[in-house]
């Protein structure tokens, strides 16, 4: 067993108007390491419950989620934390930038919150925009940078711990296709050149084929799933 992520008859429940909601019917799902796959599905399917519940931002109602086979239910919220800080990073489809800071304080974030001091945050968050394609747009704030530009400053903030793992939530779902194609091809290199997995949620067939391996959920079970290379 060598999968960086796992899950185990993985049930979520929300509590909704004082009875439960049961948004996960028991998903079995492993990803390899160095995987670019993509999870598609209905509206209200529960993609994003998934995702948030492999990315260890939210505990299961049961079942198992393994990260690089640690079940984090045995882990403190402190040690949860550590976890989700150190292999995982999150990409959303709005970018959730920080509109008053520059593209490059947006990237250094994180890293001021690790209490890590200026100049090294500073080259850190150089590098990781140059890597982005953003080496001329340091001093840009959101406002001031086009779709494209602000979710390369996100996928430049999500790499700042170095995570095995990206987590993608609809991450070209505010682009035109043009643009999504171009986010898509710079996973795509992260993934063949850093080694970094990706688990890519998105309603866009055309998306979901540029990735690996397809998994489609339905009403909070997979239903299908298919090697595409
Ligand atoms: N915190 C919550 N409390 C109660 N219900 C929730 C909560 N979060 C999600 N849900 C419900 O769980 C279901 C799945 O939601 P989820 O966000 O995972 O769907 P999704 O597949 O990501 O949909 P979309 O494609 O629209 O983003 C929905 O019916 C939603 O209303
Ligand atoms: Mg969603």
């Amino acid at each position: 067993m060598n999968a960086i992520i796992e899950t185990s008859n993985l049930v979520k429940e929300y509590e909704q108007g004082g009875r439960p909601l049961r948004v996960l019917k028991g998903i079995n799902f492993a990803v390899e390491p160095g995987e670019f796959m993509a999870i598609m599905g209905p509206s209200g399917s529960g993609k994003s419950t998934l995702l948030n519940m492999i990315g260890a931002l939210d505990r299961p109602t049961s079942g198992k989620v393994l990260i690089r086979g640690v079940d984090i239910s045995t882990l403190s919220d402190n040690d949860l934390a550590d976890l989700r800080n150190r292999e995982i990073g999150f990409i959303f489809q709005f970018f959730n930038l920080i509109p008053r800071m520059d593209a490059l304080g947006n990237v250094e974030l994180p890293m001021a919150i690790a209490g890590v001091p200026r100049r090294e945050r500073r080259k850190r968050a150089a590098e990781l925009l140059e890597l982005v394609g953003l080496g001329d747009r340091f001093d840009h704030k959101p406002s001031q940078l086009s779709g494209g530009e602000q979710q390369r400053v996100a996928i430049a903030r999500a790499l700042v711990n170095d995570p095995s793992v990206l987590l993608c939530d609809e991450v070209t779902g505010n682009l035109d296709s043009k643009t999504g194609d171009e986010i898509m091809h710079l996973l795509r290199e992260l993934n063949k050149e850093q080694g970094k997995t990706f688990v890519i949620v998105t309603h866009d067939p055309a998306v979901a084929q540029m990735t690996d391996r397809l998994v489609h959920i339905r009403d909070g079970q997979i239903v299908a799933e298919k090697r595409l290379r």
